[in-house]
Parts: structure tokens; C-alpha cells; sequence
């Protein structure tokens, strides 16, 4: 059985409540369902972290690198933190950078992700079916 973790980052938490005009109405929990009814269709073990904090997101990527697939939306830090790029860099795990919003339509502090770089792709724009499509990425790989 090939495991995924799900890592949110800050105010991720806020989901449903945050400006639904950008990020919908659906909160976290709703989000992790649909994975959840997806991974056991599919056979897959699928395991979920939240944090506000930079430092747990490092420790979560680190903890996880025996994970199959990490499937990350790190929120703002995606646009500076160069430790949790460093962090990605050094773990094997292949990450999947998700995103609600579509980053390059928003302000332009918003266009640059530092952590695109070191991750196996990025997903932005669609939603909860973002976290939805990666899975799906996942999953389409596996059969190559
Ligand atoms: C976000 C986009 C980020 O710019 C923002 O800071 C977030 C959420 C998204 O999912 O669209 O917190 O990662």
C-alpha cells in the first residue's frame, strides 16, 4: 500500500471561514475526506498534518520522508521560506507543491514560490481539486 502524507501550512486551518471568494467554502476536514474516500478506492494510505509553524512543516518533512509522495501547500511560506526548500531539497520523498489559488493571478508577491524548484511539480488554481489533481498525479505515475 503506497502512503501519502498531506502537509498544510498556515492559516490553512481557516479554511471555509477564509475569504471564500478565493479559497471556497469547503473547510480542511472537508478537503481531507475527499482524499480519504479517494485513497481507500484506490488503496492508498493517506496520513494529514497542519501546522501555523515553519519549524513543525520541517520536522513533518523530515518525519515523512518514508512517505510514497508528499502532497504540500505550505500557504505564504511557499513565497519565502528557504527552509522549508532546504528542507524538501534534502529528503528523497518526491513532494507535490498544491495551491487553492491560483498564485499568478494574485498579488505579485505571490508569483515567486521558492519551494517550485525542488519539488516534482505544482498544482495552483483548481481549488480543493487541486489537492485532488495531485493525488491523481500520484496515482497516473505509479502506472508508468
Ligand atoms: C495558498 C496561496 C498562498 O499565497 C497563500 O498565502 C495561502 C494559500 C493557496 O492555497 O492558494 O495561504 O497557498
Amino acid at each position: 500500500m503506497k502512503k501519502i502524507m498531506v502537509i498544510n501550512g498556515p492559516n490553512l486551518n481557516r479554511l471555509g471561514k477564509r475569504d471564500p471568494n478565493i479559497y471556497g467554502h469547503e473547510t480542511l476536514e472537508d478537503i481531507m475526506q475527499e482524499m480519504l474516500n479517494i485513497g481507500s478506492e484506490k488503496n492508498l494510505e493517506l496520513d494529514f498534518f497542519q501546522s501555523n509553524s515553519e519549524g513543525l512543516i520541517i520536522d513533518t518533512l523530515h518525519k515523512n520522508d518514508i512517505a510514497d509522495c508528499i502532497i504540500l501547500n505550505a500557504g505564504a511560506y511557499s513565497h519565502y521560506s528557504i527552509a522549508i526548500r532546504d528542507a524538501i531539497e534534502c529528503i528523497e520523498c518526491p513532494v507535490i507543491e498544491v495551491h487553492l489559488s491560483n498564485i499568478y493571478k494574485r498579488e505579485n508577491f505571490r508569483h515567486h514560490s521558492v519551494l517550485s524548484e525542488v519539488c516534482l511539480g505544482q498544482i495552483t488554481g483548481f481549488g480543493k481539486e487541486s489537492y485532488i489533481l495531485a493525488l491523481e498525479a500520484f496515482l497516473r505515475m505509479q502506472n508508468k
